[in-house]
């Protein structure tokens, strides 16, 4: 074959490969933007994730403690409660869904996706298969749902999701938790994270280290950077990009059955201080769960963080509360159709409230009296009850 020729084919073939290289990088790029845009539109405008993903286990639950029956149409009904309410986008930017929530649609034939995406509150879902008991540690429990999740995710995306969550759980106890579990479900929240962002779905990371037991403040502390430290080392070891993530960790606390609780001034104090020493700044925002705190306390501390700290943080600091936000709405529909409209504005409030932690304008005021609707039935930041 003559030289010439020989040089043609290898570089049209070089030509070939740069192209697709190029492609590639473009279409690594715009994935790149799509997530980056996505995660900061989650922490934007003070607003936070609601999350009612709920597996049917956990729901089932919390209905039964009520006397609610235990059934996908009492589910449906209720997911359907929360998705109507009206003003909810004004301090939501996302909602984490259920695989059964995200196929669910309203009395009249709409996905619920849907309905959030039409009024600008940003579809997610939850992907973990359950924190399953870890073999070899007692006590100490791995989260599942790796096997298949490409193909799950590439399915949620089709349904409108456009992030996800995982939760891993860190139990303290007695010489817990171990090296093995902290690695181990930093190495899969790592795993889920980079699978989400190949599908343009930006990941929700969420390592909660629980708040049961009696545990001081300091050993939630020292706990919680340590799991920290892992989740963002295998974080970097799987290529995540910080851009486009949220983490969502919990707050800085005693055991609930410790005997030396803490003003909320501490906790803002001792989060901070552990979310500083381990999160990178690259990451847009960190939306806090609630853990079991009470609603009126999660906001209180979530509060007191933005006002110490907001203006010399590099991430917005943001909610992702299921209980902190649903649990008083739950307690007042208890299933009938005839106090839907009160759980409506139970939820909102919650929400609301939320939002002024956000800005640091929380109090006993906004507790007691909410914020004013507008005359068109909207509600603005004017309307905040001021400082007492
Ligand atoms: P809580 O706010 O009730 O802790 O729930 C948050 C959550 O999403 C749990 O995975």
């Amino acid at each position: 074959m003559p030289c010439g020729q020989e040089i043609t084919r290898s570089s049209r073939r070089r030509s070939r490969s740069n192209s697709k290289e190029s492609f590639c990088q473009t279409n690594k790029l715009m994935n790149s933007k799509a997530l980056i845009d996505t995660a900061n539109a989650l922490v934007a405008g003070d607003k936070g994730l609601l999350a009612m993903d709920e597996s049917n286990p956990t729901c089932n639950k919390r209905f039964a403690k009520l006397g609610i029956p235990q059934t996908e149409v009492a589910r449906r009904a209720y997911r359907e409660l929360i998705v109507a309410t009206p003003g909810l986008t004004e301090s939501i930017s996302g909602a984490i869904l259920y695989d059964e929530t995200i196929r669910q649609k309203t009395k009249d034939g709409t996905p619920f996706a849907k309905v959030f995406g039409e009024v600008g509150i940003i579809p997610g879902i939850k992907v973990d298969t359950g924190a399953k008991e870890m073999a070899g540690h007692p006590g100490e429990k791995v989260t599942e749902g790796l096997d298949g999740l490409r193909e799950r995710l590439a399915e949620y995306s089709k349904m409108g999701a456009r992030f996800a969550k995982w939760r891993a759980v860190i139990a303290i106890g007695d010489g817990l938790p171990s090296r093995g579990c902290i690695e181990s479900n930093a190495h899969a929240l790592a795993r889920y994270a980079a699978l989400c962002q190949e599908a343009s779905i930006v990941p929700v990371v969420e390592p909660e280290v629980l708040m049961v037991g009696e545990h001081t403040l300091e050993r939630c502390l020292k706990i919680t950077q340590e799991v920290l430290r892992n989740v963002f080392i295998q974080l970097n070891c799987q290529r995540v990009l910080l851009e486009g993530m949220i983490l969502k960790p919990n707050m800085v606390l005693p055991g609930l059955t410790c005997p030396e609780q803490v003003s909320v001034d501490e906790v803002a104090d001792a989060t901070v201080n552990c979310l500083l020493r381990t999160v990178p700044a690259a990451v847009p925002g960190i939306a806090f769960l609630s853990g079991g705190q009470s609603a009126e306390l999660a906001s209180a501390r979530l509060n007191a963080m933005n006002v110490r700290f907001k203006s010399r943080l590099p991430w917005a600091l943001a909610f992702s509360f299921a209980r902190a936000i649903q649990q008083p709405a739950l307690e007042i529909w208890q299933g009938k159709e005839t106090e839907v409209q009160e759980a409506q504005e139970a939820l909102y409030h919650r929400a609301r409230c939320n939002l002024a932690a956000r800005r640091g304008e929380y109090n006993a005021t906004v507790e007691r009296d909410g914020w004013k609707r507008s005359p068109q039935g909207g509600t603005s930041a004017k309307h905040l009850v001021s400082a007492e």
